[in-house]
């Protein structure tokens, strides 16, 4: 696979695949499931599998930053994994802990930017204070963003969205005429982040899962039935060759597209550059 270096990611034209065209997405989004199936066909715990899952996570920070790709968002935990057996949310949280852990150096000498969207609230108190921890011994870091959805559900972080605006509008702070779609993504968890440009979800399912909902309306979608145990650098290769033969037309018709000199920058600018308020 051809892959560029960092300068050549600051922005993509909507020129299908002329060689102007992007090869790498700036955000790249991953749901990772499978990590249960992987355990039970080993005859292993759930949590074996998740252990193996937290290996692979590791092998995906570090492949997408020798990449160049600049924001990698993994979908942890969610909302609704609350429902799971006691043992498999804490054995959960321990290796959420362990991961900071273990990882965390490793990701700050690398100036990787270390954050979470969701009601991290919920999460264990300790669990919670290392988190803020990690995120604000990494919070000048700029060359990467790593974005853990932690108790994360999309509804659920519309609907705060929603309920955040009609204060703000009660309030008189903003008015009902100015606002808009910018507006309201400004509202969300994701605030300051471009959305991303592929989403991967391993383990064979094809659904999103209330994953990222409002973010993903011209995301590129790529389903694997690989889990997420195994998913390796071969496995991320092949989907970033896959994303790269794309025609990202964002609703415009072919012709338009071809006589566009439009660029579309993924309303970016700097990867990592906004201050550090914007993230959570
Ligand atoms: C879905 O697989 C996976 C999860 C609910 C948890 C993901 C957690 C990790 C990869 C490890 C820890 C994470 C970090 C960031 C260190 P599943 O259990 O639903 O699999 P199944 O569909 O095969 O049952």
């Amino acid at each position: 696979m051809k892959v560029r270096g960092e300068a050549d990611q600051q922005e993509k034209t909507v020129d299908g695949n002329s060689d102007a065209q992007v090869i790498l997405p700036e955000h790249l989004a991953i749901i990772m499931d499978g990590n249960g199936r992987w355990a039970s066909r080993r005859r292993l715990p759930r949590l074996e599998g998740h252990r193996q899952g937290a290996k692979a996570v590791r092998r995906t920070v570090e492949f997408a930053r020798k990449t160049g790709i600049k924001y990698l968002t993994l979908y942890a935990f969610s909302t609704e994994n609350w429902q799971r057996p006691d043992d498999e949310v804490s054995g959960l949280m321990r290796l959420l802990s362990q991961f900071i852990d273990s990882e965390l150096n490793e990701i700050h000498s690398h100036g990787i930017r270390f954050t979470t969207i969701g009601d991290i609230s919920r999460l264990p108190k300790r669990l919670v204070e290392k988190i803020e921890r990690a995120k604000a011994k990494t919070s000048g870091n700029g060359r990467m963003c790593l974005i853990v959805a932690l108790s994360y559900g999309g509804r659920h972080e519309i609907v705060s969205a929603a309920l955040k605006l009609a204060d703000q509008i009660n309030s008189g702070q903003i008015s009902p005429d100015h606002f808009n779609e910018s507006s309201f993504s400004e509202l969300l968890d994701t605030k300051g982040i471009p959305d991303p440009d592929l989403l991967i979800r391993t383990g064979g399912e094809v659904r999103v899962s209330n994953f990222l909902l409002w973010q993903l309306a011209y995301t590129e979608l790529y389903f694997t039935q690989i889990l997420w145990p195994d998913f390796d650098e071969t496995a991320l290769s092949d989907a970033l060759e896959e994303y790269r033969s794309r025609q990202r037309r964002f609703g415009m018709t072919s012709e338009q597209k071809k006589s566009s000199k439009c660029i579309v920058t993924n309303q970016g600018g700097t990867p990592c550059s906004r201050p550090a308020s914007s993230l959570q």
